[in-house]
């Protein structure tokens, strides 16, 4: 399969650690595909690693680590900040698709807190 070019414009040429929630499909997918083609790492959080076959199937060429993460779970929250340790992410993107509530500035902190 071949994929469009990416169309996110970066300024800075470093490689960055770039995390995003809700990796497994939609905005979340691509724009962890965008970002690792432009060279940078990126941390993707799912809820299902092992049925996210697309987004397992870019690890095989791209930075990409994957990690089961389900925001609705505190114990999984926890989980992933464990897995993830004490590194700079420089962008982190919440776009899990949830339904209720916002948990996107909750989790963030979260993880930066339990960290
Ligand atoms: N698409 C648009 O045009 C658009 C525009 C404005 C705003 N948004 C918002 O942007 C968000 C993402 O949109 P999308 O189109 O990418 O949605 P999507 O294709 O339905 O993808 C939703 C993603 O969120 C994940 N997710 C759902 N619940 C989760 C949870 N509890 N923990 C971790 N991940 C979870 C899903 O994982 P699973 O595979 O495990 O279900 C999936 O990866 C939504 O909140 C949507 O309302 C979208």
């Amino acid at each position: 399969m071949t994929h469009p070019q990416p169309v996110i414009e970066r300024s800075m040429n470093d490689k960055e650690t770039i995390l995003v929630v809700g990796a497994s499909r939609g905005i979340g997918y691509e724009l962890v595909r965008q970002y690792a083609v432009q060279g940078h790492h990126v941390i993707a959080g799912c809820r299902t690693p092992q049925s996210a076959e697309s987004l397992q199937a870019l690890t095989d060429s791209l930075d990409i680590e994957v990690h089961q993460l389900d925001v609705g779970s505190d114990d999984s929250v926890v989980h992933f900040a464990s897995e993830i340790g004490n590194r700079t992410i420089d962008i982190a993107i919440v776009a899990a698709g949830v339904a209720s509530g916002n948990p996107s500035a909750s989790l963030i902190s979260a993880i930066f807190r339990i960290r």
